[in-house]
């Protein structure tokens, strides 16, 4: 596999979608639509981050969506693509959001994660996230979710 190159994160645009979907489609069991993505794009208090290379800023490696209120950030959707997992870009996507959460002085951040996927689970308990309760059959699916719960009160330096 190619080496990593370097990446940097910048607010997503129509033209990325196409590589979105493509990673969006081989990440989840309910892939969200064009539409669903397009919408993002619109939503003033909405987040799409992309994380693409330094060199031609168009290859996407990642992305993060959620939404900032003053209540509370809730993560919507964090992915990378398939051949770049395990090198911590999804670190890297989670530290932008709570940076921002931080800054924004927003007490906690939400979210809602398959009960299975434990690979998720495990990045969010590795950023500080905990489990508060469960959500039955909320997925389209039928799966469970499990919502978790991060405060970021008294947090001054972003978790590592
Ligand atoms: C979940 C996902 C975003 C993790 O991305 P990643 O870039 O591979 O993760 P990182 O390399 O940044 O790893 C961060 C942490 O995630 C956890 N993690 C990552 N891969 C893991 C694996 N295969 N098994 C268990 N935990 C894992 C670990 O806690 C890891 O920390 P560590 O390296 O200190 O052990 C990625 O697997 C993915 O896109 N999955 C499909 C989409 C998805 O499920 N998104 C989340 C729900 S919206």
């Amino acid at each position: 596999m190619d080496p990593l190159p370097k990446l940097s994160p910048r607010p997503a645009c129509l033209e990325d979608l196409v590589s979105v979907l493509k990673i969006e489609g081989l990440s989840h069991p309910l892939p969200w639509s064009r539409a669903g993505f397009e919408k993002e794009l619109t939503i003033a208090w909405s987040r799409f981050l992309v994380l693409t290379d330094d060199e031609t800023d168009s290859r996407i490696f990642g992305y993060i969506v959620y939404w900032i209120q003053t209540e509370g950030v809730s993560l919507l959707n964090i992915t990378v693509a398939p051949e770049w997992r395990g090198m911590g870009l999804s670190r890297m996507l989670m530290q932008l959001m709570i940076q921002e959460t931080i800054r924004e002085d927003i007490p906690r951040i939400l979210l809602e994660v398959r009960a299975s996927n434990q690979t998720a689970i495990s990045l969010y308990e590795s950023c500080g996230f905990k489990k508060t309760h469960e959500r039955k059959n909320f997925y389209a699916d039928g799966e469970s979710a499990w919502v978790m719960e991060s405060r970021t009160e008294g947090i001054e330096t972003p978790i590592q």
